[in-house]
C-alpha cells in the first residue's frame, strides 16, 4: 500500500521517464537531419529504454494497489550544436535522473517504505550504468574533437547498439 506522497512522487516519476524518452528522441531527430545514423539508431533505442522505465512504474504504482495519473509532458530542446553536445546533454540529464531516483529513495526511506525501496533498488543500479555509458561517449568525442574521422567511427561504432 502506497502512501499519498509516495504514489504521487511515483506517478511524478513516470512523467520525468516519459519526458527522458522524448528527450532523446528528439536528439535522434537532430542526428538523422545532421547524417549521423549511428547516433540516431542508439538516441531512438535509448528513447525506447525510457519508455520501459516509464512502464516499470506505472506496473508497480498498479500492482501497489495505487492509481496511475499520467503528467504532461514538456516539449525537449530540438537544437544541439554538436554531436559532444548532445552527449554533454545526455551525460547532465541521466545524472538529474539520478538524483530524482535518489529522492524517491529518501522518501521511501521516510515513510519507511521498505517494498519501494526494493523496487527502487533496480533503478540505483540502472542509473550507474546510465551515466556511464553516457560519460564514456562523452569522453570519446573530447578525444577526437572536430575530426572528421572521428567523429565518423564513434557515430558507426553508436549504430551498432
Ligand atoms: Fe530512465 Fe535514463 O533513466
Amino acid at each position: 500500500m502506497l502512501s499519498e506522497k509516495m504514489k504521487k512522487a511515483l506517478n511524478e516519476q513516470v512523467t520525468a521517464e516519459f519526458y527522458s524518452a522524448w528527450y532523446y528522441l528528439s536528439m535522434a531527430v537532430w542526428a538523422a537531419k545532421e547524417n549521423f545514423d549511428g547516433t540516431y539508431n542508439f538516441m531512438a533505442k535509448q528513447a525506447k529504454e525510457e519508455e520501459e522505465h516509464a512502464m516499470k512504474f506505472i506496473k508497480y504504482i498498479l500492482d501497489s494497489g495505487g492509481e496511475v495519473e499520467l503528467g504532461e509532458v514538456n516539449k525537449p530542446p530540438k537544437d544541439f550544436s554538436s554531436l559532444k553536445d548532445v552527449f554533454a546533454k545526455a551525460l547532465a540529464h541521466e545524472k538529474y535522473v539520478t538524483n530524482l531516483i535518489k529522492k524517491l529513495v529518501e522518501l521511501a526511506y521516510e515513510e519507511k517504505d521498505y517494498t519501494t525501496l526494493g523496487f527502487l533498488q533496480w533503478f540505483l543500479e540502472e542509473q550507474v550504468e546510465e551515466e556511464s555509458t553516457m560519460s564514456s561517449i562523452h569522453a570519446k568525442l573530447e578525444m577526437v574533437g572536430e575530426s572528421r574521422n572521428g567523429l565518423f567511427m564513434i557515430d558507426s561504432h553508436l549504430g551498432q547498439r
